[in-house]
């Protein structure tokens, strides 16, 4: 009987262990084709990228107003039972037919030029729908701001004291404030450090307290924006808790504004924000600053990136395969005039041959532009140039930039004349142009 059971055991472990390999078998071919194919997607909403690019031409802008609406129920899901309005940072994204969408989905506005307000205006917003948060500009577009009816974000006590001056308390305001938190994917996109230009520091509040209570002015919000690309919940946790201290010397407070900045998920290597973690995070600090403060006030977050970065795919064409001794490169109908970020910020795009699927032969390429200027957009994710693995790309084939919805197109440059890139939207299933390619007369309007 002993033996018996002894063999029972060792069979069912045995069995067990084959179980338990096959898995683990399984487990490493999925991460092995996530690593091949981690973020590659071959069509939206069932339209092949390829089909896309040969219908409306290379480079183009395609965004998928699915991914949108999706983001702005994730962000409100992660503010549940919160009275939270979310002012989309527009600088992402300025296209009409977006803010569109956006109006559509009850999504506010966030500004930072009389430019975007009048966009938004034409967008069909109204002035009270739309915050002006501008650094550093004259006053006379913070007059034009209020003359529009949107309501101003000052960061300056200057221009403080001039609102003060000028207004009274006839007309509403923000006070921004620089907590002196460090956040954010690299150093240009910090904003709420002490050496920052950004908002009024919080070692600042006597000066402020004083023109407010000198003028009269109404402050109803307090804001701060500590940067772009934060994915660690200790850091809003930081920054929301040091605008909580500030402001409870404010009494006629309506407003919590605690900005933007959730990191989306550019890289394989490099996940984006914990939406739920971070929004419960923020939720609970912000509903104990309201009991303390002894009134239910409104939170406002400012997302660019979180709304709109994954709704946009940015496609080019290989225009040369060149083999080098040293390296190949994969040189694309595109530059750091059409999607900067790279080279501005070492930023990592995810990137892939949309026309080429097979995975059996794969390369790898140093993907630059054609631009008189190196212009590399295959940044590894700690910001150097570097060669991506891609399927093997012959010239012709469509490269794809994924992740491009945001500070793409809207940081697009005419350096070396060259036209900017169309824009396409995809809803329903159809895809349409929301703007068209430029020809040579746009470069030329407004020459001698
Ligand atoms: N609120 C304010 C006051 C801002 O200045 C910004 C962005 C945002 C909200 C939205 O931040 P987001 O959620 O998009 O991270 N061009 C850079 C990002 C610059 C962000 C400027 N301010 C990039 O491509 O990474």
């Amino acid at each position: 009987m002993g033996p018996l059971l002894i063999c029972a055991v060792i069979h069912r472990g045995a069995k067990r262990n084959k179980a338990i390999n096959i898995l683990f078998m399984f487990v490493r071919l999925v991460s092995l084709w996530l690593t091949i194919f981690p973020m590659a997607y071959f069509s939206i909403q069932n339209i092949p990228l390829t089909d896309l690019a040969k219908e409306f031409g290379t480079p183009l802008y395609v965004y998928d107003a699915n991914k949108i609406r999706e983001k702005i129920s994730i962000l409100r899901g992660a503010f549940e039972g919160i009275d939270l309005t979310i002012k989309y940072a527009v600088k992402a994204n300025t296209n009409l037919s977006i803010l569109r969408l956006m109006r559509e989905n009850g999504v506010d506005m966030d500004v930072v030029s009389p430019q975007e307000l009048e966009l938004g205006l034409i967008a069909g917003y109204e002035g009270k729908n739309i915050t002006f948060t501008p650094s550093g500009v004259h006053f006379s577009e913070i007059e034009y701001a209020v003359s529009k009816g949107a309501i101003v974000n000052l960061d300056n006590l200057s221009v403080l004291e001039k609102f003060g001056a000028t207004y009274g308390s006839s007309q509403p305001c923000l006070i921004r404030i620089k907590p002196h938190v460090f956040g954010g994917g690299n150093e240009k996109i910090m904003t709420a450090h002490p050496e920052s230009k950004f908002g009024i520091s919080i070692h600042q509040k006597a000066e402020i307290l004083a023109l407010v209570e000198k003028y009269q002015i109404n402050v109803i919000g307090l804001h701060q924006h500590t940067g772009s690309d934060i994915k660690d919940g200790k850091t809003f946790e930081q920054a929301a808790s040091a605008l909580f201290d500030f402001a409870y010397d404010f009494k006629d407070l309506q407003i919590i504004d605690l900005g933007g900045g959730f990191k989306v998920p550019y890289s394989p290597e490099d996940p984006g924000v914990n939406m739920k973690e971070v929004g419960q995070i923020m939720s609970d600090a912000f509903r104990a600053f309201c009991a303390k403060y002894g009134r239910e006030l409104r939170l406002w977050v400012e997302p660019g990136k979180f709304l709109v970065s994954e709704s946009g795919t940015f496609l080019t064409e290989t225009n040369v395969v060149k083999r080098d001794p040293v390296k190949t490169f994969v040189g694309i109908n595109a530059g750091l005039n059409h999607l900067i970020r790279p080279m501005m910020y070492g930023s990592y795009h995810y990137i892939f041959n949309a026309s080429n699927q097979d995975t059996n032969k794969q390369e790898e390429y140093r993907v630059t532009g054609y631009i008189c200027e190196t212009d590399t957009f295959s940044f590894d994710y700690k910001g150097k140039q570097n060669e991506r693995l891609l399927n093997e790309v012959k010239e012709g084939d469509i490269i794809a930039l994924a992740n491009a919805g945001a500070y793409g197109f809207t940081m697009a440059s005419h350096y070396n004349s060259r036209f900017l890139p169309a824009e396409v939207l995809v809803d329903g299933g159809v895809a349409r142009v929301i703007r068209r390619r430029e020809t040579m007369e746009d470069i030329l309007r407004n020459q001698e």
